[in-house]
Formats: structure tokens, C-alpha cells, sequence
């Protein structure tokens, strides 16, 4: 439980009641009740609002809000407010502006128009963090901090003249001599060679490719950056109210950020997710790994999904609407994959600025009569009924490794080909994800005790020491699959020398000689060997030597012909497989969902194509999740399982029907249940 003053799941969103005069207010809470909302995040972007001239505080408003809403029952995620700097200070400082590589500023007039390193933007936000924790830090609405809001989300890196020195300052306590960051950066390639730390820039625009080094610091130099100004509003937090939750939201897919070093720092991790309801963008698999991502980001802290929208966003080109049930089947998802708490943007619509026509939980028109305004009370309703799966978690035995500095490094250009690491990282979540496996994403280093099966998509930038770390988990039974350019430089981006994959190459008993990616309407043959079936890789594809391993499958055609595509290599009491080229969704979800079947990972139930299973458990309750993500009434077996679906209160055995976008919580009964599958 995030905070006993709640001993629920959080219901709620954003609450900007700045936009809207306080006769509103009032109204505001009654609709909150009628919603059974109990949770609302205040402040994001008040700062103006709060402190309308330096050194001038106006605190009455907000006084009076909180009242309100502790009066009427509603606990307060209360904003540090830090997102958008007032005029004022911008006036004062223009420094505080951000730069991009081309030496354009940005100007104030939308939000986030701060440089992380700015000293004024540093102190002046700091000084409000402060006042607003001593004035509400024992307010009794306050249940939790929300600091800043999404960081890096338009701006994640400046390049202005500040973040220049203090980039060089950060690359001498890093390096210690110039000789080093020469060598570290391979400086002696196009006569980059530096004689002193005032030569360097950021990577500002420049003739060509940039020094892949240089690039790779400025992403872990800006991450650490902004998780400075994160440290720096939750050291006054910690030090006014030392008990308080602390939290600032997280966006799954956001490449800037190393969010498993920041969500270290969270007592819950949130995120905001927005996938596109679309028909046929499967946003349900977007959501789903959202959730899990989030969670995974720190796994021994709750989860909460913060923000996702009631109807329609309003940034796409074209903002399709979610369909009517499917907001609830989302919500309930995000619930199934951990969360502790269902939360939009916003409260009420905005009747003016840039997101007058982002939906929201009270929209324009008259609430009575809105089919948004309904389902969001009918939600409310139905997560009141979850109490039960409060401090449930998920039990993963799949885990899927994932690095920012790998992500940062793959995806900086001048390779064989253009990556999506992203791409990569979700085909492979999806494959498990449609046969219902659930999935922890793991960062290099971490605990792998609980996990069977592990996959390493192109794990490209690969430490020495993250070879130890597989190979003593593999050794003691574990089943890892690594796929194509994995192991091929290391953290300073040099070629680990010798034959590539050469930290892991006695763990999958192979080398990669060369490669031949491929252009989107090129496909290479292959055949497994056992069956004789034929296959085509895409993407990608590697010349394996083996050197131990087992060829599964090999190219029938092509300049690899005859050599390995898919291996497999015994270690310890563990297997290793190499996967040398991308497959198609299809085929990665097939071998994937097999090799899972054969060493036991299994889904709770079969069931139909389109049907989301998940169980989360407390002690020995379990709790089944079911969702149909499909336009049809679905039914399926469920064998000897029993149980009490916990948003009807009907007891349910024998087979489940759900209309389309419909779900069941079925709390598990009996032993024999727990023996299924
Ligand atoms: C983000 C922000 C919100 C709002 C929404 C709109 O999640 O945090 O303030 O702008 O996007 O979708
Ligand atoms: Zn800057």
C-alpha cells in the first residue's frame, strides 16, 4: 500500500483547478464523489500561479483547494510544481532556456523551457519545493509528492554554453587526465585528438558523423543531469517530511532516461501512457508493456499508472477516440500488469490553452450527460470492488534485459544498419505476451534468481562483467536467448576485438564472423534442420563459426549459405540459444512460446487469440485477470478452475463468456486450481 490514508487503488487524475475560477471548485468534488475518485494530483503547473513574482508566495488558493478536498474525502498527490518556469525568471536569467545541437534556443510560451544545469532555474525551483513543503507537508490531504512531471519529455538534452562547462567538468572528474578521455573516445580517428578539457563541446551539430564516444557521454552526462535536479527537489522532501511518498512520473517507451537508476529513487514508480486506440495498432500491447516496464523499473515498490486519457488525446494527427468499454478494459490492464492505481489527464477538460481538447474525466459538455462522464463513474465503481488486490503483485518467471546505455549507443547511427532497439525489445515482449506469459524487463547486473527463461535483444554494448553475470545464472539452469549483434563493443563503444559476441562467445559456443543486414523487402532463406521447414530472416542476418553450439536452422541461400542462423549451446544445466538474424513476428512468437512451453513456462489457460490472461498474487490468494481485447463475445474453458469474479461478485466455474472489451477478476478457489496447467 502506497499510503494507509488510502487503503485502495488510487482513482483519479491531474487537477489543474488554477484554470478554472474556485465557484467551480466546489462542483469539482461533489463529481469527484459521485466518480468515487479519491486521489488527484494538484499543482503540475502552478508555479506561476504560486509564486506570481520572485520572492512574492500566494499560497491562499491552494490552502483553500486542499481543504476542500480533504473535507471531501480526496487525498492530494501534491505537485512540486517545477515543470514550466514563470516568466519572471525567465526575464531575470534568459540562461535559463535550453539550447538544441543547432545553438537554437527555446522560448517560454508552451512548457518545459528550462536547462537542466541552469543555475537560476536550479535555485528558484528549489526555493518552491521548499515553501510548498513547509506550508502543506502536514497538510492531512497530502498523501504523496509528485515531482517536476514527465522530465526530459520535450527537451532531454540542452547543448547551450552551461551544459558545455559543466560537461567538461563532468568528463575530468570522469577521466581524471585528457590522455584517458583521448583514448576513451578513440581520438586519434579524423585527428579529434584533445589538449586541453576547454576544447570540448557538447555534439553540437556538426559536418558528419559524430564521435560515437563523445555522443554516448552526452547521453549518460544529460541523464545525470536531470537526475540531479530530480535529487535535489527530493532532498528537501525527505528533509521536511521524511516519511511522505515520493514519485515523479515516468513515459515507458522515453529513451533519454535510464529510469532503472531512477526508479531506484521512487517509493512508487508511475508512467504515463497514451497508446493509440486505433483499430489494428494493438494498443493493448503498447499498454500492457507500459505497465510492466514501469514496474519492472523497480520491482520491490508499488506501481501506479498516472496519467492515460479518458477519450482522445489531442497531439496525433489524428486523435481517434477510444471505444466506448474500452477506457475500462485499459484500466483494468494496467491493474492486471501491477498497478495500484488508475489516474488520467485530467480532471476537468480546459477550456482554453494547448490541450483544450485532450479528453478528460469531466469533459465540456454536461457531465449527466456525457458517455464519457458515465464510464469514468462506472470505473470508479468497478475499481472499488479491487480492494481485495491491493499489494498483490505479479510472479514472472520471463524476464527480457534491457539497457539505456546500450539503447543509448545502438541507436546513435554509423552502424551496419539503422536499429530500433525499442523495436527489437517489443517484438520480443509481444511474442511472449500473446501467449500470456508475463515478463519483467531486467537491467545487466540485476538478480536473476527468479527468472527460467531470459532474452537479450541485440545487446550490442555489452560489459566485460555482464558475461559473469549470465553465465553463473546459466550454469545453475537458466534458459537465455541472445539475438543478433549482441557483444560487439563495450562501454567506451570500441570493438571488442577477435570475433564478434567475444565476452559471451563460450556461453553461446559461437563467433559472428560478418553480417548482411538487409533492406525491408529483402528476405534470406533458411531451413531447420530437424523438420526440414522453411523460414526467411529479415532484418538481419550474421555468418556463425561454431564453436560448441548446435546449428538448429541454417541459411539455404545467400552469403551465409549452409552456416548456423539459430543455435543452441549446453552450459552448466542451462542452454544457451543465438538467435543470428531477425525472424518474422510470427515465427519469433512460435519458437519462443514453444521453447517457454518446454521448460515449463506456461500460461494459467489456453484461450482464444486476442484474450489477455494475468494473475497477480497475495499469501495464497490468487487473483485470474481476464480481458478481451476483441470486438467479439469471446468464450473459453476454465477447466477445474472456480472462483468469484470480484467485479460482479458472481461465482464463475465451468467456462467464462466476456462481451467485447469486457473482463473479469476472478479470485481463485480451491487447491486444484493452483495445479492447473
Ligand atoms: C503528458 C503530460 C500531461 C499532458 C498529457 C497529454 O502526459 O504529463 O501534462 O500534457 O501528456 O497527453
Ligand atoms: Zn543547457
Amino acid at each position: 500500500m502506497i499510503s494507509k490514508k488510502i487503503p485502495h487503488l488510487f482513482y483519479g487524475g491531474d487537477y489543474n483547478p488554477e484554470q478554472w475560477p474556485s465557484e467551480v471548485w466546489g462542483e469539482d468534488i461533489r463529481l469527484m464523489q459521485e466518480a468515487k475518485v479519491n486521489f488527484v494530483s494538484v499543482g503540475i503547473f502552478s508555479w506561476a500561479r504560486l509564486q506570481p513574482k520572485e520572492g512574492v508566495f500566494d499560497f491562499a488558493w491552494l490552502d483553500e483547494l486542499l481543504d476542500l478536498l480533504h473535507q471531501g474525502g480526496i487525498g492530494v498527490n501534491l505537485a512540486t510544481a517545477t515543470a514550466s518556469p514563470p516568466a519572471w525568471l525567465v526575464r531575470k536569467d534568459p540562461k535559463v532556456l535550453p539550447e538544441d545541437p543547432n545553438g537554437q534556443t527555446y522560448y517560454p510560451g508552451s512548457r518545459q523551457h528550462y536547462c537542466p544545469n541552469s543555475t537560476s532555474y536550479q535555485e528558484s525551483s528549489r526555493a518552491l519545493v521548499r515553501a510548498l513543503a513547509e506550508r502543506y507537508g502536514q497538510h492531512p490531504a497530502l498523501v504523496s509528492w509528485h515531482v517536476n512531471n514527465e522530465y526530459g519529455c520535450h527537451f532531454p538534452a540542452c547543448y547551450c554554453d552551461v551544459c558545455a562547462e559543466n560537461f567538461r567538468d563532468w568528463l575530468a572528474r570522469r577521466y581524471g587526465r585528457i590522455e584517458t578521455l583521448n583514448e576513451t573516445w578513440g581520438t586519434a580517428f579524423w585527428s579529434q585528438a584533445y589538449g586541453e578539457w576547454e576544447e570540448i563541446f557538447p555534439p553540437r551539430k556538426m559536418p558528419t558523423h559524430p564521435n560515437p564516444t563523445q555522443l554516448l557521454d552526452y547521453q549518460r552526462f544529460m541523464n545525470e543531469s536531470f537526475l540531479r535536479l530530480y535529487k535535489g527537489e527530493v532532498e528537501i522532501l525527505r528533509d521536511v517530511t521524511p516519511e511522505m511518498p515520493v514519485n515523479t512520473n515516468f513515459m515507458a517507451g522515453h529513451k533519454p532516461l535510464d529510469y532503472f537508476e531512477w526508479g531506484a529513487l521512487q517509493d512508487f514508480t508511475s508512467h504515463d501512457a497514451y497508446p493509440d486506440p486505433k483499430p489494428g495498432e494493438e494498443g493493448e500491447i503498447e499498454g500492457a508493456l507500459a505497465n510492466d516496464l514501469t514496474r519492472s523499473f523497480n520491482k520491490s515498490v508499488p506501481m501506479v499508472l498516472m496519467e492515460q486519457v479518458s477519450s482522445q488525446v489531442n497531439w496525433r494527427g489524428v486523435n481517434t477516440l477510444k471505444a466506448p468499454g474500452q477506457m475500462r478494459l485499459w484500466s483494468l490492464q494496467a491493474v492486471a500488469h501491477g498497478a495500484e492505481g488508475v489516474l488520467f489527464f485530467q480532471w476537468r477538460a480546459s477550456r482554453a490553452g494547448a490541450e483544450k481538447f485532450h479528453g478528460a474525466m469531466v469533459p465540456h459538455v454536461e457531465p449527466a450527460k456525457s458517455r464519457v462522464f458515465q464510464e469514468i463513474k462506472g470505473l470508479g465503481e468497478d475499481l472499488s470492488r479491487l480492494d481485495d488486490v491491493l499489494d498483490s503483485r505479479i510472479r514472472t518467471e520471463c524476464g527480457i534485459v534491457l539497457s539505456y546505455e546500450n539503447w543509448w549507443a545502438l541507436e546513435a547511427g554509423s552502424k551496419p544498419r539503422t536499429f530500433s532497439y525499442f523495436s527489437l525489445l517489443k517484438e520480443n515482449y509481444t511474442s511472449l505476451w500473446r501467449e500470456n506469459l508475463p515478463v519483467d524487463f531486467v537491467v545487466p547486473g540485476e538478480d536473476l534468481a527468479k527468472y527460467r527463461l531470459l532474452v537479450v535483444p541485440s545487446l550490442y554494448l555489452f560489459r566485460d562483467e555482464w558475461a559473469e553475470w549470465l553465465r553463473d545464472w546459466v550454469h545453475a539452469g537458466g534458459v537465455l536467448v541472445v539475438t543478433f549483434f549482441s557483444g560487439v563493443v563495450n562501454e567506451k563503444e570500441h570493438i571488442h576485438l577477435g570475433g564478434y559476441g567475444r565476452p559471451i562467445r563460450d556461453l553461446l559456443g559461437l563467433w559472428v564472423e560478418e553480417w548482411q543486414p538487409l533492406h525491408d523487402d529483402e528476405r534470406v532463406a533458411f531451413r531447420f534442420e530437424e523438420s526440414a521447414r522453411r523460414e526467411e530472416a529479415v532484418y538481419f542476418t550474421e555468418k556463425i563459426h561454431l564453436e560448441g553450439a548446435r546449428s538448429i536452422a541454417r541459411y539455404t541461400e545467400g552469403p551465409f549459405e549452409e552456416s548456423p542462423v539459430l543455435t543452441v549451446n549446453d552450459f552448466g544445466q542451462g542452454k544457451v540459444f543465438y538467435q543470428g538474424a531477425r525472424f518474422s513476428a510470427d515465427l519469433q512468437r512460435e519458437w519462443l512460446g514453444k521453447l517457454a512451453d518446454e521448460i515449463g513456462v506456461q500460461a494459467p489457460l489456453k484461450v482464444p487469440e486476442g484474450v489477455e490472461l494475468t494473475v497477480r498474487t497475495k499469501g495464497d490468494r490468487e487473483f485470474l485477470f481476464c480481458l478481451n481485447h476483441q470486438k467479439e463475445t469471446v468464450a473459453f474453458s476454465l477447466g477445474p478452475l472456480r472462483g468469484r469474479d470480484l467485479l460482479t461478485g458472481q461465482e464463475v466455474a465451468e467456462s467464462l463468456s466476456l462481451p467485447p472489451f469486457g473482463a473479469a477478476v476472478i479470485e481463485k478457489q480451491g487447491n486444484e486450481v493452483k495445479k492447473e496447467g
